[in-house]
């Protein structure tokens, strides 16, 4: 049973400078939550109650995010706001919470191979928290099923404009049906005219534990970071990554554009 999920949230967020010059891009809200906490629950929901943070400089209100503030707590007691803490603190009571720091920002892969401190030897959910994402079951719920049936390491897919396919890890492979698919070849940010097919990685993935030792020995790729879409390869070339197309929404919340679409999509469901 998987029971660890990693959140790799050293990044520096640049694109919202100045927003993240001091705090961190995880932290901003959609409406009242930050995307951290929409992340997390998704876990939670998912099973997986053991929450491991990869955190970097200027990432300390996360953790104060996922601890108890009794003085606040106190004070709304009685008061109109007394539920407003509700979602937040369920989430503490439910999960716990443990951080290391990636010393330097070499890459995703990097990120996640940090968090072998914590992870261990077992296999984990990943989830980038600016990657918004909404179904009538989670999608980690989705793709712990989808683990359950192949026993291997899941890549959650969607499919992008053919103009987009140069900001994301590409995949193509042999499709076992409608949502499925295994993976033969996996990209990272090809040119349109180089991308394998338009079916893009998201920020979810329930990786194998053998993906550190292949982290360990993968060299550093596009963009001089290490890429964990290199070490996937690796597993895709003996059968072992599925590709999963979910049922949902997903929102790019690392980008402007993404962040209003998924402020505007939360406050009309709310209305
Ligand atoms: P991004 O490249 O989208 O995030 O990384 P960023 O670097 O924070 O944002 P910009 O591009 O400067 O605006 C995807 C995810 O991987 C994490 C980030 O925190 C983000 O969640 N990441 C990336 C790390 O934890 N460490 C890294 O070295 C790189």
């Amino acid at each position: 049973m998987i029971k660890k999920c990693l959140f790799p949230v050293a990044g520096y967020g640049t694109r919202f400078l100045p927003a993240t010059k001091a705090q961190p891009k995880e932290m901003l809200p959609i409406l009242t939550k930050p995307l951290v906490q929409y992340g997390v629950e998704e876990a939670s929901d998912a099973g997986l109650k053991e929450i491991a943070f990869v955190t970097g400089r200027n990432k300390r209100a996360i953790e104060d995010h996922f601890d108890i503030t009794y003085e606040l707590e106190d004070h709304l007691k009685g008061s109109s706001r007394e539920n407003s803490l509700k979602s937040i603190r369920n989430l503490i009571d439910e999960c716990s919470f443990s951080y290391t720091r990636q010393v330097q920002m070499k890459g995703l892969g990097d990120a996640i191979l940090t968090g072998y401190a914590i992870i261990g030897n077992e296999p984990f959910g990943v989830i980038l928290a600016d990657d918004l994402c909404f179904g009538e079951e989670g999608i980690m719920s989705q793709m712990i099923k989808v683990y359950e049936k192949y026993k291997c390491s899941v890549v959650a897919v969607e499919e992008v404009a053919p103009e987009d396919v140069n900001k994301y890890g590409i995949i193509s492979g042999q499709p076992l049906d409608e949502r499925h698919t295994r993976v033969e070849t996996m990209v990272e940010k090809p040119e349109p005219d180089q991308a394998p097919s338009n079916l893009a990685i998201i920020g979810r993935y329930i990786l194998t534990a053998d993906i550190f030792d292949i982290l360990r020995t993968t060299a550093l790729g596009r963009g001089g970071e290490i890429q964990i879409t290199d070490a996937l390869q690796t597993q895709a070339r003996q059968g072992k990554v599925i590709a999963y197309r979910f049922k949902g929404q997903r929102f790019d919340c690392g980008s402007i554009d993404g962040f209003v679409n998924a402020t505007n999509f939360f406050y009309q469901r709310m209305k």
